[in-house]
């Protein structure tokens, strides 16, 4: 039993497209001096894709590959790690401490998403997928409600809720 809560040394941040899973991960990994992984840039840059779909402009990642390379990398690591995408539930639960799912209204939604110049479609499709709460129903899935913890990022700025991250993490006698 000791030994499985030990593997537990990630701390996920997920949530549907620009609910801001990437600025507020650089924010804690620079704060607590640990290591991040962005799960889209990872499959880019270590190949771990199968093609590229056109019609959503995203690479299609290999799945079975990816959970290797993060499995290898989590157990390389010995302290906590964050691992963030809007996917990021694939990390297998064994190695999860907490799994922060980020969310944010529509409205701020697609105003950000028309700030990083997603294509319509896209946002349509990043939409649907907030509003039938996709990244939190694949949390439950994979995790059970215990570790899970869910912010409403609309009113907050990211460093409010970096903060609110941490404080969560402390408490729960993670760090
Ligand atoms: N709390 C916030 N309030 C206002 N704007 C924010 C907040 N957090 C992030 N942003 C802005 O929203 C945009 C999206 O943020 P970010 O890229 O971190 O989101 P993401 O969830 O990683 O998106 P993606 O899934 O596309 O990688 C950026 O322009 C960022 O500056
Ligand atoms: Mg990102």
């Amino acid at each position: 039993m000791k030994e499985r809560h030990d593997q537990e040394r990630v701390i996920l941040i997920t949530g549907a497209p620009c609910t801001g899973k990437t600025t507020i991960a650089k924010i804690i990994a620079k704060e607590l001096r640990i290591k991040h992984i962005n799960i889209g840039k990872k499959v880019i840059d270590e190949n771990l894709y199968l093609g590229y779909d056109y019609k959503r402009m995203s690479f299609i990642a290999d799945n079975e590959k990816l959970i290797e390379s993060l499995v290898a990398e989590i157990k390389r690591t010995g302290y906590l790690i964050i691992i963030e995408g809007h996917y990021a539930d694939i990390v297998p639960d064994q190695f999860v401490k907490k799994a922060i799912v980020l969310r944010t209204d529509i409205n701020e939604l697609i105003r950000r998403m028309k700030g990083k110049k997603y294509p319509e479609k896209k946002i349509e499709e990043n939409i649907t997928a907030e509003i039938m709460e996709i990244p939190l129903q694949n949390c439950l899935e994979s995790y059970g409600k215990d570790k899970i913890f869910e912010i409403d990022t609309t009113m907050k700025s990211a460093k409010e809720i970096a903060n609110l991250i941490l404080d969560l993490l402390f408490r729960e006698n993670c760090l």
